[in-house]
């Protein structure tokens, strides 16, 4: 491989000038990034031209430069919010203490795993995404599943970086090993479950981004709380990158929607799919089943994993500093929804080992805002439905609600009810086989295909038909 000037190469505000073995071992992973993206990265288009975004530094100016370059010499760099002077631990047993500029070393092992379990689910999506490319809805909608892999791609160096520069050793195997795995690999898989459901349309990259981004939105926030500086900057600015994926998620169903709309009005039918659209239905089954992965990526209601984190200073709740309490919680409670034999009910827990639970709440009432913006479009075209989200307890794999079948309305049904039902509540292999069917690519510049409209503006002020992917 030619001789790259990492300094140049690698844009960073960690004076990695000065660090040469962390240099040296970003040195080493780079090639073996680069393998990784070319094996599992976005299948086609490596060579052509994206109008993307990259970050440079981290004020207004230099997080978000447009310009046209090729995937694989995107300049993925290592960004950290700007230090808080001062700044202290703001929760647990160390809670009034200076925050950790070094791993504290009796937690270091918590710390590693709470690292890499988060650095494993950005190259995750970037595979899960990787045969999108061939049959993007518009050039528009191309580019922006490129900015999301491009970003998942630096949130891993972002992750990387802090195992190569804090952990030494074990660090660099973890850096290893993060692109090692495969979502969906049998004998490899990615850690959590959501990473290893495949992403075959757009409209599940669009609930994926909708809902699985937005998890990533809640962990990361809990992250950035941390008391380990370095990881609580990182995210901080990590944040800022993946709004964008979430308004891909959003305004990708939300186009969706007002397309089936358009068509319901048009052709005054609910079944919309004689006219190459999604019918509502449709989009409720896959939004059921996007939500109810994601929610089981916040683990069990009861968890002492949770506990011990929020102890140590390690990861806190979300937006912590504004909530009015101790910050210790060894009295608190708080209040989860759970199972008790075959009844979903409400009790009192010791608000330490519920912490992700409270994750999750905080999560179901965003989810839910941009369902209410979806059901606010169809009410204006005139259409007396509405998506919901389903019940927490809908199918679960993890925490109590797993022991169970839950009905989207959140009745316990029996094994018998729910084979029964389960083709109106969750995408059907007709369904699957329907949205497949309509993944045909669209890239003359500012078409788009039919089963979703054209977004209200463009990317960075251009056009909505400006050429977002040179493919000539
Ligand atoms: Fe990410
Ligand atoms: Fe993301």
């Amino acid at each position: 491989m030619a001789a790259v000037d990492y300094l140049e190469r690698i844009p960073n505000n960690v004076n990695l000038k000065a660090d040469r073995r962390l240099l040296r071992a970003l040195e080493e992973w780079h090639p073996k990034f680069l393998d990784w993206w070319t094996e599992m990265g976005p299948l086609g288009f490596q060579a052509r031209e994206v109008y993307l975004r990259t970050a440079i530094s981290v004020d207004a100016k230099g997080w978000a430069q447009f310009g046209y370059l090729r995937m694989p010499e995107y300049r993925w760099g290592i960004f950290l919010a700007e230090p808080e002077p001062g700044r202290a631990i703001n929760f647990g047993d160390h809670q009034g203490q200076p925050a950790w500029q070094e791993v504290p070393g009796e937690h270091r092992g918590t710390l590693r795993r709470l690292i890499v379990t988060q650095g494993d689910t950005e190259p995750a999506s970037v595979e899960q995404q990787r045969h999108l490319g061939r049959t993007c809805p518009s050039l528009y909608d191309l580019r922006n599943l490129f900015q999301v892999n491009v970003e998942e791609g630096r949130h891993l160096w972002a992750m990387v970086y802090l195992l190569d520069a804090y952990f030494g050793r074990d660090g660099r195997e973890e850096s290893e090993a993060l692109l090692q795995r495969r979502s969906g690999d049998r004998d490899k898989p990615r850690i959590l479950g959501a990473f290893n459901e495949p992403t075959p349309d757009w409209l599940s990259f669009y609930m994926f981004t909708y809902f699985t981004d937005r998890d990533g939105k809640y962990q990361l926030a809990a992250l950035a709380e941390s008391g380990f500086d370095p990881l609580s900057r990182t995210c901080r600015f990590m944040l800022t990158e993946e709004a964008h994926h979430m308004f891909v998620g959003e305004t990708g169903i939300g186009r969706i929607v007002q397309r089936t709309c358009e068509l319901m009005r048009e052709h005054k039918t609910d079944d919309v799919r004689t006219f190459d659209g999604i019918d509502l239905r449709t989009l409720q089954r896959y939004l059921n089943f996007h939500y109810s992965v994601s929610l089981d990526l916040f683990g069990s209601e009861i968890s002492t994993n949770a506990a011990n984190f929020y102890t140590m200073g390690l990861k806190g709740r979300f937006e912590e500093t504004k909530k009015d309490d101790d910050h210790r919680l060894k009295e608190a409670t708080y209040v989860v929804t759970t199972l008790d034999g075959d009844r979903v009910v409400t009790r009192e827990e010791s608000a330490l080992t519920t912490l992700n639970e409270r994750l999750r709440d905080d999560y179901i009432a965003d989810c839910a805002r941009g369902v209410a913006r979806w059901n606010e479009s169809i009410k204006r075209h005139g259409i007396d439905v509405e998506l919901t989200l389903p019940h927490r307890g809908f199918r679960r794999a993890i925490g109590s609600f797993a022991e169970v079948r839950v009905s989207p309305d959140g009745r316990i049904v029996s094994e018998a009810e729910w084979d029964a039902r389960k083709h109106e509540w969750l995408p059907t292999e007709d369904d699957k086989a329907f949205v497949q069917n309509l993944m045909r690519p669209v890239v003359e510049r500012g078409k788009f295909a039919n089963w979703i409209a054209p977004p209200a503006r463009g990317i960075n002020g251009q056009p909505s038909d400006f050429e977002y992917v040179r493919l000539d």
